[in-house]
Order: structure tokens, then C-alpha cells, then sequence
């Protein structure tokens, strides 16, 4: 968990919500969606009234976590100092219910059980490899990744308590809804696929086949799956890769490749891919048949070919 001494007015507000939250009655939790919205509404976001009901849910449920985790950490806004584990009195498992009502705010955006909306926009967490699900919850929290009101209901959260819901979702086996119409004509679609299934080894661009599995379903336990995903989303992800805004942990493999894709051939993939069937169930492969292209950070446990490792 992180203390953020640059707006301590923000963590205030939280700290405070958590030590009153742990009895009834509840209402300082408004002061926080009040501040939240406040401080949101300049944001150009998709969702800002699931903002205020994930932050009325968050009062109910996820917020006993932010409970546990400010009793564990007293001194943490003086010091600055971040603290990861386990606080005190907490049971090492979850019991099934107890996570139903931590993970009901996530749900309001990411869908019932995490399955997507047909908003066009959020996208699903269910069933995505454990290991990807966690990565990302951590690049929430640590500011390599950016939406202020999703990070807002979890950067209090300790690294334990975030690996526990990632594992929640990933557990999940729910179906995909079939995909939406192609939204671009055949010949985008044609060089969507070709870069998709064969890259572009002139200008150093991997094929995406070659770490996100042949069935473009992700891979155990870091790479997740291309299919499913709006393209609305693919477009913002490959976007905010090429200017900084979405970063993964070191060496960052995705924004080496982002950053080789034109504008046009990003515009091409995502509405490939957004086109395609889940197939299998969406389950991520156990392994990749070959070594990957490049290293990536995150993904410690998957080779690496080794003319390109670096
Ligand atoms: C206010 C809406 C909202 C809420 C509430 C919310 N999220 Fe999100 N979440 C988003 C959006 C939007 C994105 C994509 C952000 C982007 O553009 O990078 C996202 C991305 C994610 C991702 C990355 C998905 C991927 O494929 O990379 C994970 C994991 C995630 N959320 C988990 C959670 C969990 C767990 C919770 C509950 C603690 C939660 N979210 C609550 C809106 C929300
Ligand atoms: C060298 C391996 C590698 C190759 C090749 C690769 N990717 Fe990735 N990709 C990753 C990793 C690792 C992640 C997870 C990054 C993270 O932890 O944030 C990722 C994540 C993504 C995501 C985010 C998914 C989500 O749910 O938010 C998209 C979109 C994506 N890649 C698209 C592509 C496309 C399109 C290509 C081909 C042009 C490609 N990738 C090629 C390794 C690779």
C-alpha cells in the first residue's frame, strides 16, 4: 500500500473514511465520494455515475479493506513510507462471501462478476491469467496505469489483498457474448490480421501471436488475451502505450511495439481483433510454444528468445 504525500488532503479523507468506516455510522464515507467527485469531474470519463455507486458499494464492502489495511499502517501518511503484507488479525484466505461484497464496486464497471457491459468501453476481468489481473491492479496503485476512479477505490490496498482479487477473477469461467459486427472495411481488416498473426519483422514489430498465443487468448500466468475486448478499449490501450500513459513494469515489451504501429495500423488491429470470437472459452494456454520475441517485465516465468533477450 501506498501513502501519497502529494495530496494529502485526498489521503485524509480516505484514511478518515477507513478508521470511522470500521463502525456504524457510515456517512463520512460521502465526504469521500463527494471529494472523489469533485475531483473527478474534469476528467473526460465513460462512467461517471458508476464512479458514485462503486463508491457508495466500496462504503459497504471493499471498504473494510481499506479498514484493515489503515489499522496496519498508523504512521504510514507521516513517513511516506510504503507498507506491503498482511495486516495484523487478518486470515491469510477469503471466504467466499467475504470477497462476493469486496469485489461488488469492481463490478460496477467491469459487469456483473467482471464479465464486461455492452457499454463498449470497460473491459472484462473474468478469467484473465491471475498473474496479468495482479500486474495490473499493481500498475493501478503505483501510477503506471491511469484512471483516477478505479485507482481511487484501491491505492490503499495492500499487494496481498490485491493479489487476492486477481485471483478471484481469474477463477471466474464465464462465457463471452459473440463479437459485434467488423467496424472497418476489408482491407483494414485483412492488414489488422496480417500484423496480428505475422508482425512486421522489417520494422521489428513481433508477431502478437508469438506471446499472446496462437488463440490470441492469453497465456499462463501473465500474458493476457487479445479477444473479447472492445475496440474502443485495443485503441486506447495501444494509444496510451505509444504516448507513456500506460506503462508496464521494466523492460515495457508493449510500448516497444505500440510505438512501432502508425496510427492506421493500430486503428487496423484493434478492429481486427475486436471482431473475432473467443474461442476455447477464452482460456488462457498453459505455455507458449516457443520462446518469446522479447523480454517483458512481469512475465518472469515465460522464455525469452535469446538472440533478443535483453
Ligand atoms: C469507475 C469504474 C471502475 C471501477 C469501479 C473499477 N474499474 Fe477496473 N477498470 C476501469 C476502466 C475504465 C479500466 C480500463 C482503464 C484504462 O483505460 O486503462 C479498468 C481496468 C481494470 C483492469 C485491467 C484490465 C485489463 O485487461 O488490463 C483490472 C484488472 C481492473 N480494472 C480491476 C478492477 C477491480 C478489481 C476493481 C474493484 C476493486 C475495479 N477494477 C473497479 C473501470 C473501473
Ligand atoms: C514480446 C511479447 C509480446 C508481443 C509480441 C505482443 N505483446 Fe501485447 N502484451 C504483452 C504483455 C507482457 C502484456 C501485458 C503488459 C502489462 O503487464 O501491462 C501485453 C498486453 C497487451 C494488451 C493489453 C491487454 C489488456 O487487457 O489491457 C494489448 C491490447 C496488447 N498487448 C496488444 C498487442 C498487439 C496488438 C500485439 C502485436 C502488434 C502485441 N500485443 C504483441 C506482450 C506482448
Amino acid at each position: 500500500m501506498r501513502a501519497r504525500r502529494a495530496d494529502p488532503l485526498r489521503y485524509y479523507l480516505a484514511s478518515r473514511a477507513a478508521v470511522w468506516h470500521a463502525g456504524p455510522p457510515r456517512p463520512p464515507i460521502v465526504f469521500v465520494m463527494l471529494f472523489n467527485h469533485f475531483i473527478h469531474r474534469s476528467f473526460k470519463t465513460p462512467c461517471l455515475t458508476s464512479g458514485w455507486a462503486a463508491a457508495v458499494l466500496l462504503s459497504l464492502g471493499l471498504g473494510g479493506a481499506v479498514t484493515a489495511s489503515a489499522q496496519s499502517m498508523p504512521l504510514a501518511p507521516a513517513t511516506g513510507v510504503a507498507t506491503a503484507g498482511s495486516p495484523p488479525g487478518r486470515p491469510a484466505s477469503v471466504a467466499a462471501g467475504d470477497m462476493a461484497s469486496r469485489v461488488l464496486a469492481c463490478t460496477v464497471c467491469h459487469g456483473k462478476e467482471g464479465r464486461a457491459t455492452p457499454d463498449g468501453y470497460f473491459p472484462r476481468i473474468a478469467g484473465k491469467p491471475a498473474g496479468y489481473l495482479a500486474n495490473q491492479l499493481l500498475n493501478f496503485r503505483d501510477g503506471r496505469r491511469t484512471y483516477p476512479q478505479m485507482t481511487y477505490l484501491i491505492e490503499h490496498l495492500t499487494d496481498e489483498y490485491l493479489h487476492e482479487m486477481a485471483g478471484h477473477f481469474a477463477a471466474l469461467d464465464l462465457p463471452y457474448a459473440p463479437p459485434p459486427p467488423p467496424q472497418a472495411p476489408a482491407a483494414t481488416l485483412e492488414q489488422g490480421r496480417r500484423l496480428v498473426e505475422r508482425g512486421d519483422a522489417a520494422r521489428d514489430v513481433p508477431a502478437c501471436v508469438a506471446c499472446h498465443g496462437a488463440a490470441m487468448t492469453g497465456v499462463q500466468p501473465s500474458l493476457p488475451g487479445l479477444l473479447g475486448l472492445p475496440r474502443d478499449y485495443l485503441n486506447s490501450q495501444l494509444g496510451a502505450w505509444k504516448t507513456g500513459q500506460r506503462r508496464a513494469q521494466a523492460p515495457d515489451c508493449m510500448a516497444a511495439i505500440a510505438r512501432q504501429l502508425t496510427p492506421e495500423e493500430v486503428s487496423a488491429v484493434s478492429a481486427w481483433l475486436a471482431a473475432q470470437p473467443v474461442g476455447g472459452g477464452g482460456k488462457p494456454a498453459s505455455t507458449l510454444p516457443a520462446p518469446m520475441p522479447l523480454r517483458c517485465g512481469g512475465v518472469a516465468a515465460i522464455p525469452v528468445a535469446s538472440a533478443t533477450a535483453r
